[in-house]
């Protein structure tokens, strides 16, 4: 499967009790492009992110990964190719050991034991955590529970890497190790964000989400700069583009 594209087409999700979700969402996200998603809570940008990995399948519109539409028989190929990394990391790591966690996928896939071995510790390494792979994952700190869930899913060497409010949680340490490794994971990314300071560093495009819709999509430098279109879909100005109040420095 390529993984030249990830697109939406006229989107539309509602989930069972009735709430509508996602009210007509289109976008095309090509190769390579890191797209940070963000808008107030409710926008609907967890929901966008399982119609993208396949975990929820679309009630109108459709999904296209490479160049096939997400349906139930695409989904295998889909899930191999879109890593998704859940907000709460304990939702991701359920065995004794990280090491077994990061196994998980590649064994699954029926990877021989000696290529999942190795592909442990390069996911591992990726975000710096080959010291955690004996350590149950309940102990770890919120930091190195966010880096081995990462692990998880880039063992199965995903070409998209989907990932849902990544920062929360994290101290400023743990929040710059992360960014040190999304801008290091070169493939296309989706990241859904509260946190604007990372979509600023880590994403060159942002789609606004609200209400179910996109507000905007354009140069994350540009959209983090408009206050109208930032307060309409509740939001602020990140810190690092606003003028200090002291001295008028800055933005
Ligand atoms: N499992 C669910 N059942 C019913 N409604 C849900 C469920 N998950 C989310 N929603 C609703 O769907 C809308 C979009 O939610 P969500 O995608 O989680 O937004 P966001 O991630 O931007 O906060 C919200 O109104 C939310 O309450
Ligand atoms: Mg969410």
């Amino acid at each position: 499967m390529s993984h030249h594209l990830v697109a939406a087409e006229g989107l539309r999700y509602r989930y069972p009790d009735g709430t509508p979700a996602l009210a007509g969402v289109s976008f095309r996200i090509v190769h390579g492009e890191s797209v940070a998603l963000v808008g107030a809570s409710g926008a609907g940008k967890s929901t966008l992110l399982l119609l993208l990995a396949g975990s929820l399948l679309p009630q109108e519109g459709r999904v296209l990964i490479g160049d096939f539409p997400v349906t139930p028989s695409t989904l295998p190929a889909v899930r191999r190719s879109v890593g998704l990394v859940f907000q709460d990391p304990d939702d991701q790591l359920f065995c004794p050991t990280v090491a077994d966690d990061v196994a998980f996928g590649p064994r699954n896939l029926g990877v021989p034991e000696e290529a999942v071995a190795e592909r442990v510790r390069t996911a591992l390494a990726k975000v710096g955590a080959e010291a955690l792979a004996k350590r149950p994952p309940h102990r770890l700190s919120a930091g190195e529970k966010r880096r081995a869930a990462l692990a998880t899913v880039l063992s199965m060497d995903p070409g998209v890497l989907v990932l849902d409010e990544p920062s929360s949680g994290l101290d400023p340490r743990g929040r710059r190790q992360l960014i040190a490794i999304l801008t290091a994971f070169t493939h296309t990314k989706v990241v859904a964000t509260h946190d604007l300071e990372l979509a600023l560093e880590t994403c060159a495009r942002t789609i606004v989400l609200s209400k179910g819709t996109v507000r905007a999509d354009g140069p994350t430098a540009e959209l983090m700069r408009d206050d109208a279109l930032l307060e309409e879909a509740g939001l602020e100005r990140p810190a690092s583009l606003r003028r200090c109040p002291a001295c008028g420095e800055g933005a």
